[in-house]
Formats: C-alpha cells, structure tokens, sequence
C-alpha cells in the first residue's frame, strides 16, 4: 500500500463523505508546485480553487503571519485590532464605495450571508418592511448555508434541506428582461456574480451588470455583488464588478483574500452599513488576527497596478494557449471562456475523466459544473508553467 492510499484510507473510516476528493493526500506546497505523500509533484493550476492567488507558501506571507503569531492570535473583535483596520484600509479604498467599510467573518458563505442581512434590514429601515426578497441567478453558487445556498440556483445543492428560508428568487443569468420582470413587490435586492464560476466559469455578457445597477436605481432595490471567487485582482482589476465601472451598494469576498488561511469579508456603502448597527451582527473568528496580517501583504501583492497588468499579460498567454488546444481538438473542446486567471475548458460529453487523467500526468484542476475543466491558477505561474499545464492538458484530452 502507498502512502498516499493508507492515509485515505483512515480519512474514509473517519471524515464525513461529503466531498467528492481526488485520491491523492497533499502534503506540501510551493508557489505553484504540490507533492503528495509518496512525493509526487504536481504543477497547481488550481491554487485551492481561486484561492491561495500568490501560490503556496509564498515567503513574504509566511514571514507576515508568523509575525503575527509571535504577537497576538485572537482578541475578540470587542476589542479592536490594527491588521482588521489595516486590511479594511485596503478593502475600502480600492473598491471606489462611497464611504466605503469592511466587516470581516470566515468565509464565502459568511460574507454572503452578510450582504443578505445587510439589504433586508437597509429595506426596513427605508420603510418597506415587506422587501425581503433577494433575486439571484440560475447557476449561481452562494455557499452552503441555508441562505446561501437557497441563493444559489441549483437544485442539486438544495434537494433534501427542505423547507428553505424565505426570499429568494431565481432568474436567468444575463437575462436583463428576465430580471425586470421578475422584480416585485417584495423585492428588495439582486445578487450576482461577475463571472459564475461554480455554474462553470461563465462571464457576465457586458452590459450585464450596468444594466442591473440602473435596475437597482429605477426601483429602489440594492445591488449585491458575489466577488468571493473573481475578487482580489483575479480578472486583472482588484473587483471584477469595476470592468463595467460600476458602484455596487455591498459586495462580498473570501477565497484569496487570506491566500489560503480562513477569512471572508463584506464591503458597503457608508449608507449601505447604517443597516448594520452594533449589535446586529458579528463573527467569533471573523477578521482573526493572523488571517488579516497575511492578507495585507497579499492584497499588496495582489492588487498593485503593476501586479494586475502582470496577470493580465498571463492571462492572455493562458487563454491563447488553450484556444490552440481548443483548435486542435474542436469536437472534444466545446467552449474556452473565462477572464483573467479564471478560466473554463468546456468538454464534450464531460470534463470528470479529463480532469482525474490530468492529475495522473501531473496536474491539478478541477471541475466546474458536469462538463468544464476550471483553472485558477496562482499569479505567480510562470509562463512556462502555462505552457507546460495546457500541454499536459492537452495529452490529457
Ligand atoms: C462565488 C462564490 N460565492 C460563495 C462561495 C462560498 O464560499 P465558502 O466556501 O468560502 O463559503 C463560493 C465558493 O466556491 C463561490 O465561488
């Protein structure tokens, strides 16, 4: 027996079988390269689905949050802390919301769950006690709390946690009419994602999102925007939302804010957060000390102009690279779409056997929907590491 099989095999003894896992045991990182427990090497062109954006163990990280953990771990957030005011200095500033704050939490469905108490509670407090009602879109993904995942419109994901709570509504993705006619008495917010990722990595048709703040306006209703998997510089702006140069009223983040350690956030207008007043809402762990200071030096890393121009420039190396492969092979590879370091490989008849045949040659992506291979790699990939993953790609077809 490997090592790699003895180590799953207490995992399927012990861990609830709610994740459908890769076999393979992952013990250590760097940059964009991962090994296994037998030692196998893999090129990462995952980064923990659009999450540790500056690659594994990245030094100056590393050295930031083990300074942090020489100083002070956790103080309860009824006390305040400088790396969740540093980090909300970023967050704020870079976002272009008026009187722009942060509330910090855990994770995407947290920061999500956030945006959902914010617009109904802005609602109420403008008088329209029966606007509870938030439309969101058709493969969209949320999270998996009750809320958010009756936000996300994908049966699967909800067949058997009936009943789901209250107030949501589902609307065809980039549909400006659909959502027009779907607004209602009780509607009170929309929710979308710049680019569904989960629903298999499809951008927003352009338009999209202007169109659904001039919505917003027209009928009093707030704008939320999901950026937990497209924030934090991945599409070549620090928010995706800002390549239609729009102001949304919230919007939320997680996945590469930490760059791999847990934390999420919610960012609003000034007039957005008077819905939130002390005592409204709160997190044990959210904004955690350690998880702020490393995610300070990753915004900075991150989201320089300079840093963005450089993940631009590979993404147009990236998406070039497999629309060749997608050339070479047009009935297998049905669709390359995608933006920035997101990007979906559409497969004919399905992507699962292709993703686990890129492992076995070395590679790690993953599956987004039934029929897309998802790659979101870390910035730090290399040219060579691009050409050398859509090669393995392209043998694993
Ligand atoms: C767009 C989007 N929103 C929310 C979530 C949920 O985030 P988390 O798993 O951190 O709760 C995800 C996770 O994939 C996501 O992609």
């Amino acid at each position: 027996m490997t090592r790699n099989e003895e180590i799953i095999e207490r995992a399927k003894k012990r861990l609830l079988q709610n994740y459908k896992q890769q076999p393979i045991v992952l013990v250590r990182g760097e940059a964009c390269t991962v090994w296994d427990a037998d030692g196998k090497a893999y090129l990462d062109l995952l980064g923990g689905i659009a999450t540790c954006a500056l690659g594994h163990c990245h030094p100056q990280i590393v050295a930031a949050a083990k300074k942090q953990m020489d100083t002070l771990w956790h103080v309860s957030n009824v006390f305040y802390s400088e790396p969740q005011i540093a980090l909300a200095e970023r967050l704020t500033t870079s976002s272009g919301l008026p009187g722009a704050r942060a509330f910090f939490c855990n994770s995407g469905a947290e920061a999500n769950e956030a945006l959902i108490k914010l617009a109904r509670r802005a609602q109420v407090d403008r008088g329209f006690t029966d606007r509870y009602e938030l439309l969101t879109f058709e493969s969209s993904f949320h999270g998996r709390t009750l809320a958010t995942l009756t936000a996300t419109a994908q049966p699967k994901y909800q067949a058997g946690f009936e009943p789901l709570p209250q107030g949501f509504r589902h609307v065809p993705y980039g549909d400006l009419d659909a959502v027009r006619r779907a607004i209602g008495p009780h509607t009170g917010a929309i929710l979308v994602e710049p680019i569904q990722g989960e629903g298999g990595v499809r951008v927003a048709p352009p338009g999209f999102l202007k169109g659904l703040r001039a919505l917003c306006d027209e009928k009093g209703l707030l704008l939320l925007i999901d950026e937990v998997q497209t924030g934090f510089g991945r599409t070549g702006k620090t928010y995706a939302f800002q390549h239609e140069g729009i102001i949304p009223d919230a919007f939320s983040l997680a996945k590469s804010l930490g760059n791999g350690l847990p934390i999420g956030a919610m960012v609003c207008t000034d007039a957005a957060s008077k819905a939130l007043p002390s005592g409204t809402h709160g997190s044990t762990f959210g904004g955690n000390l350690v998880a702020a200071a490393a995610a300070c030096v990753a915004f900075d890393l991150a989201c320089s102009e300079e840093a963005m121009a450089i993940t631009v420039r590979k993404s147009a190396r990236m998406f070039e690279l497999a629309r060749a492969v997608q050339a070479r092979h047009p009935t297998r590879v049905k669709d390359v779409r995608g933006k920035g370091l997101l990007m979906g490989i559409e497969i004919d008849g399905g992507a699962a056997d292709v993703v686990a045949r890129c492992r076995d040659n070395g590679l790690l992506v993953n599956l987004a929907g039934e029929k897309t291979a998802r790659f979101a790699p870390a910035f730090v990939a290399t040219e060579e590491q691009l050409v050398q993953g859509l090669s393995l790609f392209e043998r694993s077809l």
